[in-house]
């Protein structure tokens, strides 16, 4: 059912609190809406950013305190984009004034405050979602189809890898990045978040078995780990996970599914790529489909991709029209716990042990 407190001919009314470096995804995502939607606010603590954000945006107020997004009767929903150890209490400040709520990932630190916000998001008919938007890329899209037909057999084998760097300015200038107590951990929960997401997604949920990390060893900026290895299973299929920021390349991903019928790679930066998709004859008729689909231009830094677009629109829907989201809360949700386990694994301090910090 549309919001009845919401004017048929008015467009909804979002704002963005945190105007970083993705808020401007979130900003071309909503305006994308047709004029459906409008962004009413931008909100950043560092005014300047906000104005600066607001202006670029077209966006026709700017604010420094989330209080004053939120008491406005006329924002529909917000999106949370700040750093990790505040998502939790922003999101249900939010929720408890009856806001509609898009928080980057991840949703929480804890999972404890994960049950705790979709618990008040279904209490109050709320929509709570968190940024998988590679869930939504066509490519990934299509291996989960391929994955559903059985054109892989059963499987043997998936890698994930995410291969990054980032320099020592990136942590020493940033009041949250390398820190447990805001970032909650680095390479894994932040760069290496979108690999274990739909690994997670298309795998149908993962156990972890193991896991190494290292730390201290990139910049004295950074207490949180650069590097994470980890062995995990879906049902009894072996998932291995590696990821780091200390590479000297900016930003590549690999996803390998190996299956006994067919193996399929691909990386899920912008423009995602099939580097291979073999065996099963009708897998390969599949792909040179896919491949003849010409890649979109990305609206803020490459690596973030398109499908900001597609996931926020997907979110517009089930808050107009009350519909479930293709990825709602309980998929962020269960990537906490699984971020939890990892970090739990590699005997770091990690996001579930920061609760409170
Ligand atoms: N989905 C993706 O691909 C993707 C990409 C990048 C970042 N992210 C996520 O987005 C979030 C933000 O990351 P970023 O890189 O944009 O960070 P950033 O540091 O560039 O921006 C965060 C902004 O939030 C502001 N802020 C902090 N606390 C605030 C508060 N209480 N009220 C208002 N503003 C506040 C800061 O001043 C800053 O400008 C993180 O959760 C990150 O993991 C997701």
């Amino acid at each position: 059912m549309p919001d009845p407190t919401r004017p048929r001919d008015e467009p909804a009314n979002h704002a963005v609190i945190g105007c970083g470096r993705v808020a401007p995804n979130h900003a071309d995502a909503f305006q994308a809406l047709d004029g459906a939607w409008t962004i009413g606010w931008a909100c950043d603590r560092d005014a300047d950013v906000a104005a600066a954000f607001a202006e670029k945006h077209g966006i026709p107020r700017w604010t420094t305190d989330p209080a004053q997004v939120l008491a406005d009767p006329a924002v529909l929903s917000v999106t949370v984009a700040v750093d990790h150890a505040q998502h939790a209490a922003l999101a249900r400040q939010a929720l408890r004034t009856g806001k509609h709520v898009l928080v980057e990932k991840p949703l929480t630190l804890s999972g404890d405050d994960a049950r705790d916000l979709l618990t008040e998001a279904r209490e109050r008919g709320l929509v709570l979602a968190t940024v998988s938007q590679h869930r939504y890329d066509p490519l990934v899209t299509a291996l989960d189809e391929w994955l559903k037909d059985g054109l892989l057999g059963r499987l043997r084998y998936v890698r994930a890898s995410l291969e990054a760097s980032r320099d020592e300015a990136y942590y020493r200038d940033s009041y949250w990045r390398g820190t447990w107590a805001h970032e909650g951990g680095s390479a894994l929960v932040n760069q290496g978040y979108h690999c274990l997401d739909v690994t997670q997604a298309l795998c149908g949920g993962l156990t972890v078995r193991a896991a190494v990390a290292v730390t201290g060893e990139l910049f004295g900026a950074m207490e949180t780990e650069d590097t994470l290895c980890a062995l995990l299973t879906a049902g009894t299929v072996p998932v291995t996970l590696s990821v780091t920021v200390g590479s000297t390349v900016t930003w590549r991903t690999r996803l390998e599914f190996v299956g006994a019928e067919g193996t399929v790679e691909l990386d899920i930066d912008h423009p995602a790529t099939l580097h291979r998709a073999q065996g099963n004859p009708e897998l390969e008729r599949r792909a040179a489909e896919r491949r003849r689909t010409l890649p979109e231009a990305a609206p803020g830094i490459n690596y973030y991709g398109t499908s900001h677009r597609r996931q926020v629109a997907d979110f517009a829907t089930a808050v107009t029209g009350r519909t479930g989201m293709k990825t709602g809360p309980e998929a962020g949700a269960d990537m906490v716990r699984l971020l939890e386990e990892l970090y739990d694994a590699a005997c770091l301090p990690g996001p579930g042990r920061m609760r409170g910090a």
